[in-house]
Formats: structure tokens, sequence, C-alpha cells
């Protein structure tokens, strides 16, 4: 299979790209350059994960050293919840972009449908989840901006060329079916928590109906969450045994195989690690294939289980019970 997929408009995603949620700032330059020198096309970014700026100077690295022409790279960003207000979504955008030093986004997403209220940049960036985090009891504070008042600013940057490709995170069918009815065009791509715990069938086809890439963040399952205590011991899908006799029978380990599995499906994936070894573990997929079966049994340990779910992450971390997908 090709590395990339192609889009709606005519763009090309690469099949895996480096999610950088959770890297250390301190990391995350040379991380992204070693990414790019391993083969990494695409980097998934976001004002939320505090490391645009380093991410930006392991870009710019690997286009001094001649690695890679800017051209050639595909460049992801998203619209913190803070900005979802007409007016902030192009000074949000021209702040991932100077902190990036890049002139365009090849992708830019709003990040959540969860909009909360105005955090200056001056005051605080990036704002986080608590409108006042030093208040005695802090919470996120919600301000009712329509969302596709935000997604008309969205196609706005894409008119004016500082993106190339507009999408959305963590939307359901109803959102993506109002914003298709409402405005001229609709997103490119949907980005959402995709492992065989949480296959979403339903939501993948329309998709495929829409004409709307999808990308899987997450790919690993619980793996991200277990350091945030998102998810419990036990709840591994590259430790199930199933998982484990599949990598056997192909001779890959479990990671590349719930990887594997991922963009034989035809969505893309943006892993995140740090670890040099694993950068070229998880983008050694395009060697090797999975039959039939060994796809349904991955696909059949589906569990709905959700790690990234605002309705219960914004209340244990942020006091504020937030639902969206309920
Ligand atoms: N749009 C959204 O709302 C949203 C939400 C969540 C994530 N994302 C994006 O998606 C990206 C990926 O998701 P994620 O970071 O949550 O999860 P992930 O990529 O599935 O998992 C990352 C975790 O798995 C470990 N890992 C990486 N490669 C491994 C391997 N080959 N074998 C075993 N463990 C491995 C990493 O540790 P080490 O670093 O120690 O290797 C890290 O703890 C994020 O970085 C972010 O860019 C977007």
């Amino acid at each position: 299979m090709s590395d990339v997929f192609p889009i709606s408009g005519g763009d090309k995603i690469p099949a895996v790209g480096l999610g950088i949620w959770k890297i250390d700032p301190s990391d995350t330059a040379q991380v992204v350059r070693d990414a790019i020198e391993i083969g990494y096309r695409h980097i998934d970014a976001a004002c939320d994960y505090g490391n645009e700026v380093e991410a930006g100077k392991g870009i710019q690295a690997a286009i001094e050293e001649g690695l890679v022409k800017r051209e050639d790279l595909w460049v992801t960003s998203k619209l913190w919840n803070t900005y979802h207000r007409p007016e902030h979504v192009r000074p949000a955008l021209e702040k991932s972009l100077a902190d990036l030093g890049l002139d365009y986004l090849d992708l830019y997403h709003i990040h959540f449908p969860i909009s909360l209220a105005y955090v200056a940049p001056e005051k605080r960036y990036p704002p986080g989840w608590f409108f006042e985090p030093d208040a005695e009891n802090p919470a996120m504070k919600e301000d009712l901006v329509p969302i596709i008042d935000t997604w008309n600013a969205m196609i706005e940057q894409k008119t004016s060329g500082l993106v190339r490709n507009i999408g959305v995170c963590n939307f359901g069918v109803s959102l993506i079916r109002d914003l298709i009815a409402s405005s001229s065009q609709k997103p490119s791509v949907l980005q959402i928590e995709l492992h065989p715990y949480l296959t979403q069938q339903k939501l993948l086809r329309y998709c495929a109906e829409q004409d709307i890439h999808v990308t899987g963040f997450s790919p690993l399952g619980a793996q991200s969450y277990y350091s945030i205590g998102m998810a419990e011991q036990g709840e591994g899908v590259i430790d199930r045994e199933e998982t484990k006799s599949v990598a056997a029978e192909v001779g890959r380990t479990p990671a590349q195989v719930v990887m594997r599995w991922a963009i034989q499906r035809g969505t893309s994936i943006v892993p995140k690690t740090s670890k040099k070894d694993r950068l070229r573990e998880n983008l050694a997929l395009f060697d090797f294939e999975l039959n039939e079966k060994q796809m349904e049994n991955l696909t059949s340990m589906n569990q709905d289980r959700r790690f990234n779910d605002p309705g219960d992450f914004g209340e244990k971390a942020f006091n504020t019970f937030y639902p969206i997908y309920e």
C-alpha cells in the first residue's frame, strides 16, 4: 500500500505521522528533527501541546540540514477551545504559524467541539483548560459559540491561503452533518481516537460516504493514558494475547500490528514517541500486511472504550462536567 492517502481537494496526507502531544518541550526539537531524518513527513502539532516553538526548531533544523524541503512536509496544528470566537481564529492560527516558523499549514483542525471563554495569549499561552488556574476552585469556563461560526472562520483561513486544508477533531456524525448543511465546505479530515478497543465503524463509514479522510489518534490505545491516570493496567491492546499472536504470525511487534491494522483500514495515524528506536518501529509498517482474518481478529476486540473523553477527564482533572459524546 501507498504511504499517503489522497484527501478531498487533491492533497495527499501521509499515512503515518508523528504526534507530539506530551513530548517534553526540551526534547521536542530533537525528536522532530530525528523523525524527519528517519522518514516522517507529517508532524501533528497543536497549540495546546505547548511545544510548537520547539517543533518549529526541529523542522527548521531538518530543512537547514537539507533533510527535507518545506513542501515535502505535512504540518498539522489545531485551534484551541478558547479561540472559537471568529475574531480569535486568525490570530490563533498566526500564533501557531509564528511558533512553528511556517508561512502556511497543511491542515488546521478545530481541536474539540468545546468552546471555552477567551484567554488572551499575553495572559497565558497555551491557555489550557482552566479559566483561572490560580483561583481557589479552578474550573473550565464555557463560552457558547455556535460551532458553525468557528467553522466559517476556519473556511476563511483556507481561502486566505494560510492553511491548505481544514478539519475537525472529536466530532461525531451529527455535528459534521450540521457543518455540511450550513457551510460552503465540508471538513477534509476528521481526527478521532481510534484503536482496536474503539473502532468507530459507523463514523468511519459515514466519513467514507462523505469523502472525509479520517486520522486516528492514540492508535496504541491505553498506552498514552497510563501516565496520566486515564487508563487502568490491563487495558492495553498491545498486551493482549490475540494481538501478540497476530504479531508472532507476521513477525512484527504488537504495536506495529495495531498500527498496520489502522492504516489498512484506510485511516492515517499519528503515533507519538520520544524514542528513536520506536520512531523507526512505528514507521516500518509498509513491508508487511495483515490478512482478512488477522484484520478481523483486531477489529473484533472493540469495546467502545474511549480513553480521551472530556465527559470523564473534564470532571476529574478540571473540576468541570463537560460531556460531548453523549
Ligand atoms: N485531536 C485530539 O484531540 C488528540 C487527542 C490525543 C492525541 N492526539 C494526537 O495523536 C497523537 C498520538 O496519540 P497519543 O500520543 O495519545 O497516543 P499513542 O501515539 O497511541 O501512544 C503514545 C504512547 O505509546 C508509547 N509508544 C509509542 N510507540 C510505541 C511502541 N512502538 N511500542 C510501545 N509503546 C509505544 C509512547 O511512549 P514513548 O514516548 O515513551 O515511546 C507513549 O506513551 C498525539 O501525540 C497527538 O498528536 C490528538
